[in-house]
């Protein structure tokens, strides 16, 4: 398999990794390239992109590494303009940027609130009301966005902010899908369950699990039902079927890659 984004050009945010190894926006970058697309990546930490990049190079690919805050729309359309500059076109977007702050409704803070908001849904926003209109120009395009199983059902941690955001993430992916449509935009929407990322090691064991991410790590395996959680390469084969013209009539959808946990009453 080869080729299935030949011609092609992608830009992803969010295209370095929390911390070593490979996330789910490394892993996306990185099956772009494979897959013959040519690539932008953009982070707010360059070194986290470039590192992305240099992966790639050592598979004989190439990625264009881009340093940006995507929750400032001025470094939004920069990375855009320096996307179109390098490869005059746009047809694949992944918003994957994202992550949470614990809490609920009362332990949360109304600034950490609309953060989360910021992170996992305005900017989301912004780079479709970018790009959307220039994949219609184009004739098309194909918009994936990176939601969480915490957008469809409560995980037994409290997470309000990140949950509501990331459920409007998902409806926002949706009515974008209907009006664009007819321009040949798909806007689509991957769900990542328990994944095991560097995120689960960087950020969740301190804010989960009082920094032992190994009892986390086997906390999260032993709730999916496989057994084991799944990886970013996991979540970056639906993004690259999504951004694929094999997904031609697919617009307005969710693939859910959670290894059955949201089928089950655990
Ligand atoms: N890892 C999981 O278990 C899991 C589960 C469900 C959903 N997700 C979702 O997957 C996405 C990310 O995956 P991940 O956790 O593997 O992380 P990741 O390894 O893909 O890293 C995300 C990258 O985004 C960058 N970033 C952070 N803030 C930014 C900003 N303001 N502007 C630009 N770049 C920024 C980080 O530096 C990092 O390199 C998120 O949307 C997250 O909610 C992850």
């Amino acid at each position: 398999m080869a080729d299935r984004l030949k011609g092609k050009a992608a830009l992803v945010l969010g295209a370095g990794s929390v911390g070593e190894g490979i996330g789910n926006g490394r892993a996306i970058a990185a099956l772009f390239a494979r897959e013959g697309a040519r690539v932008a990546g953009a982070d707010v930490r360059l070194a986290a992109a470039q590192e992305t990049a240099r992966l790639i190079a050592g598979e004989g690919g190439k990625m264009l590494a881009l340093e940006a805050d995507v929750t400032k729309e001025v470094d939004l359309r920069r990375t855009v303009d320096a996307t179109l500059k390098a490869f005059g076109r746009i047809d694949i977007l992944v918003n994957n940027v994202g992550g949470s702050i614990p809490g609920d409704a009362e332990q949360i803070t109304p600034e950490a609130w609309r953060e989360q908001f910021e992170y996992n849904l305005h900017y989301v926003y912004h780079s479709t009301r970018l790009v959307a209109p220039l994949m219609a120009k184009q004739g098309g395009g194909a918009i994936v966005n990176i939601s969480s199983i915490a957008g469809l059902r409560h995980l037994g941690n409290e997470l309000a902010a990140y949950a509501a955001s990331k459920a409007g993430l998902q409806h926002f992916s949706r009515v974008c899908a209907v009006r664009y449509a007819p321009q040949g935009v798909r806007v689509n929407t991957v769900i990542p369950g328990l994944m095991n990322t560097p995120l689960v090691a960087e950020r969740l064991a301190k804010s989960q699990a009082g920094g032992d991410a190994e009892a986390l790590i086997a906390k999260r395996n032993a709730r999916t039902p496989a057994g084991r959680m799944g990886d970013a390469w996991d979540v970056a084969w639906a993004v690259v079927y999504l951004a694929s013209d094999e997904a031609k009539f697919v617009t307005g959808a969710e693939i859910v890659v959670d290894g059955a946990l949201t089928a089950t009453i655990r």
